[in-house]
């Protein structure tokens, strides 16, 4: 039977088995569910051994464990890495949601459940695929799988396993679907991720909070303190203000300029989709230049004293921020960490006293376009949706793809299938069954036209990365 009608005929049963892991609320950073993402990791690894793989295993680590499944029956044909993550965001702020988050519920043609997209959707297309084809008459590639539990964390332990198992982890290309389409009916493969680095500063005024009228006046407040200090971080035309942080920017080429510029992006339509009244960055570039090609700093959460109903008089003793920077080639987090300290503490009156602690990070990553590999999913996407498959970057960061890049030395397909209104981290996240529908096919088509290179593919030429 052609692949595609087999795949028409399984939807209401990949579907089914889609809502049955969206279920499941496998929250990676509250401790409360912990035993949820272990139940997740499980039923990932039933899926995969139900789907034809062997040697399916539950990797446990510090915290949440590592999913592991291969089927390497093909022989003296190329190995395919399909990573992703089957842990997800928080859901809050519950009251936002339409249909409860872990009630998966098809409205429109569309799956709402938390994880639908990001990630536990796009990785199940990939085992509906591998089993599509040993169903068929056999898979054209062998595969392996790599499921993580903690990549909504920062993936503390997955670099470890990483560098502890590089055999098990050999292959001739990764494949990773957690990013989004251009657009629906644009297919797209991504080329590039920014990198993060992640911080938390903390002030220290008093050794208490105080009435503010007693004390208002006479000492330092460090909310005030804190606001003042964090408005020197950057300009009013974008730019930011920390030393040394762009000496190591690699700038935007000409001729990515020029392609990024022929996207059919349009700010009205993107200013629209977002409700802003207006689009703000950093001046002399667009608005994809500034997503995809430019660093960033900006505040993601900020406490301090009274933020209950009503009033409070109160000089808070201590006030904090979250400050994360998206990191461009050949930016590191270390480097522009120590920046940003180094700054803070520079500009900080001598009334408080500061603290910073760094959260997470990871490097950016930037490859060649016209790879064997990349142009493989290419065919494949315009195969399974119909159009010619366009090169966007993300502005998104998925660290351990320039791990892979630099410690198993191979290409790394990145073929999202989602879109970019899923709602991602927020309420209502959702897949478009379409997309779900035609990602399983673009998967299937993928191990084709992977399966028919002709030798190994070779490592792709790279920026951002380092060896290790
Ligand atoms: N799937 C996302 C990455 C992503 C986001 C791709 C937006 C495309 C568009 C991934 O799960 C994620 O959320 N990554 C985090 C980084 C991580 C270290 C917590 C991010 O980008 O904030
Ligand atoms: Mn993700
Ligand atoms: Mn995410």
């Amino acid at each position: 039977m052609a692949l595609s009608n087999y795949l028409r005929q399984e939807r209401k049963r990949h579907l089914r088995e889609l809502k049955e892991l969206l279920s499941i609320p496998s929250i990676s950073t509250d401790p409360r569910h912990a035993t949820d993402v272990k139940r997740a990791a499980k039923w990932v690894s039933d899926r995969l051994e139900r789907a034809g793989c062997t040697k399916v295993k539950i990797q446990p680590t510090k915290k949440h464990p590592i999913v592991y499944g291969e089927w390497l029956g093909a022989k003296g044909r190329p190995t395919v890495l399909v990573y992703g993550h089957y842990d997800v965001q928080p859901v809050d702020p519950l009251h936002l949601w339409k249909s409860d988050p872990f009630t998966p519920t098809v409205r429109d043609g569309k799956l709402f459940a938390r994880g639908a997209s990001d990630d536990k959707g796009q990785v199940i297309v990939h085992v509906n695929a591998l089993e599509a084809h040993l169903r068929n008459g056999g898979c054209p590639v062998n595969v392996k799988f790599l499921i993580e539990g903690e990549e909504e964390i920062g993936s503390p332990n997955l670099d470890g396993f990483i560098a502890r198992n590089k055999k098990l982890l050999s292959c001739d290309v990764v494949v990773v679907s957690d990013t989004a389409m251009f657009a629906k009916g644009r297919p797209s493969i991504c080329y590039g991720l920014r990198g993060l680095a992640y911080i938390e500063v903390s002030l220290t005024g008093t050794d208490r909070d105080l009435h503010s009228g007693s004390f208002g006046g006479a000492v330092v407040n460090p909310a005030n303190a804190l606001v003042k200090m964090l408005d020197t971080l950057k300009d009013a035309k974008g730019r930011i203000k920390i030393k040394g942080f762009y000496d190591k920017v690699v700038k935007l080429t000409a001729k990515e300029r020029t392609a990024f510029a022929k996207l059919p992006h349009s700010d009205a339509r993107f200013k629209k989709s977002i409700g802003a009244p207006a689009l703000h960055g950093e001046s002399g570039y667009t608005t994809l230049e500034r997503l995809w090609g430019r660093p960033t700093l900006d505040i993601n959460g900020i406490w301090s004293g009274f933020t209950g109903e009503g009033a409070k008089t109160v000089i808070p003793a201590v006030a904090h921020a979250k400050i994360s920077m998206r990191l461009v080639p050949n930016q590191r987090p270390a480097d522009v960490e120590k920046k940003i300290a180094r700054h803070l503490k520079s500009v900080a009156p001598k009334s408080v006293k500061v603290e910073i602690k760094s959260l997470h990070g990871g490097d950016a990553w930037v490859t060649q376009t016209d790879h064997p590999a990349m142009l493989a999913a290419s065919r494949a996407m315009q195969r399974a949706f119909g159009r010619k498959a366009v090169f966007v970057r993300e502005g998104g960061s998925i660290p351990v793809v320039a791990t892979f890049d630099a410690m198993l030395g191979v290409p790394c397909v990145l073929m999202g299938i989602g879109l970019q209104d899923d709602n991602l981290h927020a309420p209502n996240e959702k897949i478009d069954l379409d997309q779900f529908y035609g990602g399983i096919e673009a998967a299937a088509y993928l191990m084709e036209e992977l399966g028919a290179i002709n030798g190994q593919p070779k490592k792709a030429k790279s920026k951002g990365t380092r060896k290790r």
